[in-house]
């Protein structure tokens, strides 16, 4: 569908909690290695939260860096969006959190799609803009994973980390954001969840005592094998929608869960790592804010200019997963 009115991304920010856990730190608790944890994942260390520090801190932190980056005053904001699995709350949605700590007054609501959020939350944004029903979106991933880890459970706790990425997302003259695509498939659900804690098994001392409101992955190899497959057939898609191959691609920004899966996902479209920002190294996998941190550290690092081809692409839980193609469209790095 042709639309004359687009959105595109004005401004990056991102915020990692200060306190960096080295692989090491596990050794002590459980059965793994450093060399295991590297080698398999690309991982070497990861940051967590301090207790008391909650999810919309992180993400009002991150929001404040991309509003400045933009040149866009809070009061302009026309809706909050944030992707998160591991909010303030239950209920009300982080973004509500964010508007309050922020005083404003917009709209706010969360996205649901675990590792995928931010692509589902880039789609309703661009959506938003594209409609005419909002100018200037704040588009947030935010999550404390540490506090939903299994610290008993090496094929988890190893994995994830705390931060938050945000996006400002406004409408614009001529595409950024050229389009997205998304995916979902309810049969895997089983295979990476949180189980307890909703109506299926309300939070109960059973339910606390044997873990089941942190993350269950009991098969890593299989979602392994699917993100690798959904995400390169994603890219695929989202390229062929926008008239690009892999080789018009600048910079391929997957979602930081593994090393291992983002060289696969890399290979599969034939583009060059040198092309692709794999930055779990002192990150870990931040779920939906994994790509956002990842985009404002490229960013910061000058890796996109003004016209080059951006690929991002996620997958998570659900299974969900999504990929964007969008022309860069902000100016160099901001002082
Ligand atoms: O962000 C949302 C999506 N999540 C993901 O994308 C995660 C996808 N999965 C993965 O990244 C990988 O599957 C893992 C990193 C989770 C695991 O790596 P793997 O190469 O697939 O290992 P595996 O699960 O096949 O396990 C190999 C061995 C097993 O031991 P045995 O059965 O061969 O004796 C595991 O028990 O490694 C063992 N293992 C560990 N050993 C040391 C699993 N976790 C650890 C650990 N330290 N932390």
């Amino acid at each position: 569908m042709a639309v004359s009115r687009h959105a595109t991304i004005t401004g990056v920010g991102s915020s990692l909690p200060p306190r960096l856990v080295p692989n090491t730190w596990f050794e002590a608790k459980i059965d793994t290695t450093d060399e295991w944890i590297r080698s398999r994942t690309g991982i070497e260390a990861r940051h967590f939260a301090d207790d008391g520090v909650v999810t919309s801190d992180l993400a009002v932190d991150a929001a404040r860096i991309a509003l400045r980056t933009a040149g866009v005053p809070a009061e302009q904001l026309d809706m909050i969006v944030c992707a998160s699995v591991t909010g303030d709350t239950p209920f009300p949605a982080t973004a509500v959190w964010v508007q309050e700590k922020l005083e404003l007054s917009c709209p706010a609501f969360d996205v649901n799609a675990a590792c995928a959020g931010f692509s589902y939350g880039l789609a309703a944004a661009t959506a938003f803009v594209e409609a005419g029903m909002a100018d200037t979106i704040l588009l947030i991933g935010a999550e404390v994973f540490s506090r939903i880890l299994d610290f008993t459970d090496r094929q988890t706790c190893v994995l994830f980390g705390d931060g938050a990425g945000a996006t400002v997302i406004q409408a614009n003259d001529r595409p950024g954001i050229e389009g997205t695509v998304l995916g979902a498939d309810g049969t895997a659900a089983e295979i990476l969840l949180v189980p307890a804690g909703g109506s299926r098994e309300p939070a109960s001392a059973q339910t606390v005592a044997a873990s089941r409101h942190d993350i269950w992955m009991p098969n890593g190899r299989e979602v392994f094998k699917r993100a690798v497959t959904e995400m390169a057939a994603a890219c695929r898609e989202v390229l062929e929608k926008n008239g690009h191959t892999p080789e018009d691609v600048d910079l391929l920004i997957p979602h930081q869960a593994n090393a291992r899966i983002m060289v696969a996902v890399a290979e599969r479209l034939g583009i060059p790592l040198e092309r692709a920002v794999v930055d779990v190294a002192e990150v870990g996998n931040t779920s939906a804010a994994s790509i956002p941190i990842a985009l404002d550290r490229a960013y910061r690092a000058g890796r996109m200019k003004e016209g080059d081809l951006v690929l991002f692409t996620s997958f998570g839980a659900g299974l969900t997963w999504g990929a964007t193609a969008m022309r860069w469209t902000m100016p160099g790095v901001a002082a």
